[in-house]
């Protein structure tokens, strides 16, 4: 196999793109003015990103905001199918190196699927008595909707598809994708 053809196969294991890097961009620059203008009187807003799809829009979105800000990450896992009658089907694997009491929050989160992941965040960092907990997503499947959580800050509404890129991944792959591409089922 040439060059040529070596080139051609890579193209192929491209996922076709559903958000291009610069509709991404532009978007995060809006959403950068948004979180300033609600957070114009904050001294220092806590911006907590939910590993691991949020690393590359929150490290986007921080760098443009003007608001006084700090960086937390936390880490959580879904409970599979089996286990789906255990009465909270999100677990924390790592929590905020700092307190949050008191505090202004605003939760960083990839994609908002079927819910339960901003639902089960928003509650237990409601219980630690923060100012404020607001929520911010790249990304939101409505039609996936098993609880409804409030979304304060929505970068683009999708379809009920898998994407991939710009922080999101299938099986670990494609995360680090510029643009946000859609999978589909025969490239899984
Ligand atoms: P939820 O709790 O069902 O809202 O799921 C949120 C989590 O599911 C996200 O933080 C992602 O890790 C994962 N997820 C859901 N849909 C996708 C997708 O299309 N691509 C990549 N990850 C996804």
């Amino acid at each position: 196999m040439g060059l040529t053809d070596s080139a051609s196969v890579r193209d192929m294991d491209m996922p076709p793109t559903l958000l291009s890097e610069s509709e991404i961009q532009s978007r995060v620059d809006e959403l950068a003015s948004e979180i300033d203008a609600t957070y114009a009187d904050t001294e220092m807003l806590v911006l907590i990103g939910v590993l691991k799809g949020s690393f590359i829009f929150l490290s986007d979105l921080a760098r443009r905001l003007k608001v006084p800000h700090r960086v937390e990450f936390i880490a959580v896992s879904s409970y599979g199918a089996k286990e789906s009658e255990h009465a909270d089907p999100v677990r924390l694997l790592m929590d905020v190196r700092h307190g949050i009491d008191g505090e202004d929050v605003l939760l960083v989160e990839d994609i908002v699927d079927t819910g339960h992941t901003l639902a089960y965040l928003k509650r237990l960092f409601a219980a630690h008595e923060p100012n404020s907990v607001r929520t911010c997503t790249l990304l939101h499947k409505p039609d996936r909707t098993e609880q409804e959580v409030p979304i304060d800050f929505l970068g683009f509404t999708i379809p009920d598809v898998w994407v991939v890129g710009y922080g999101l991944d299938y099986a670990e792959r494609h995360r680090t994708l510029p643009y946000i591409g859609e999978l589909p089922p025969e490239m899984r």
